[in-house]
């Protein structure tokens, strides 16, 4: 059927008069009159923050299920092995938090070791035998908490990295 003239005016013209005023009433009312237009990113499947489900760890990740540092009197033992990665990780470490103080070969004469007091007690001297007898956990603790003069780096190197320290720094004093 071929439509008869002016059909298709007739048509747009009833489509304006229904959309026009039909938009602008909408456009007023968008606050009363609420459509559920699912036009944001927010609503869409998503987890939040802390919801599950979690993905599993890589197989060889190192597990530290217990808090960063021992309680009293109790030395950790070292979950991490001293391996290149861990030895490269721990240099680049002690470059960084380290050296300033106990100098790039842990001899103890690194640049701020000039500025200690005459009567305070300077860095210690990593190449020491003596450090060779303490445990990994006391290293740990020393690193994590200070000594002495030295300042507490727990808050400066997370848990996986003193490690990496402790494993570097055994090789001053062993060698
Ligand atoms: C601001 C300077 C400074 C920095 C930085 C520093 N130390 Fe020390 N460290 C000292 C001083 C000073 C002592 C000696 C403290 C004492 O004998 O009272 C010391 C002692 C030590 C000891 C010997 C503890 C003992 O049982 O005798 C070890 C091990 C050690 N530091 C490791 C580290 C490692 C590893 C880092 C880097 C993560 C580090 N230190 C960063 C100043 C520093």
């Amino acid at each position: 059927m071929i439509p008869p003239k002016g059909l298709w005016r007739r048509i747009i013209i009833t489509m304006l008069i229904v959309i026009v005023p039909l938009s602008l009433g909408m456009i007023f009312t968008y606050d009363v009159i609420k459509l559920n237009w699912r036009s944001t990113m927010e609503i869409q499947p998503s987890f939040r923050a802390q919801e599950g489900p979690r993905l599993a760890l890589a197989a060889e990740a190192v597990r530290f299920d217990g808090s960063s540092l021992p309680k009293d009197g109790e030395l950790p033992p070292n979950p991490v092995p001293a391996d290149p990665v861990s030895l490269a990780r721990g240099q680049q470490l002690y470059a960084s938090h380290c050296a300033l103080c106990h100098g790039p070969d842990g001899k103890g004469n690194g640049p701020i070791s000039q500025s200690f007091k005459a009567d305070a007690r300077k860095p210690a001297n990593l190449t020491e035998p003596r450090l060779a007898q303490q445990s990994d956990g006391a290293l740990y603790v020393t690193i994590s908490q200070g000594f002495g003069q030295m300042p507490a780096l727990g808050e400066n190197v997370d848990v996986r990295s003193r490690w990496d320290l402790v494993n570097y720094v055994r090789g001053f004093s062993k060698k």
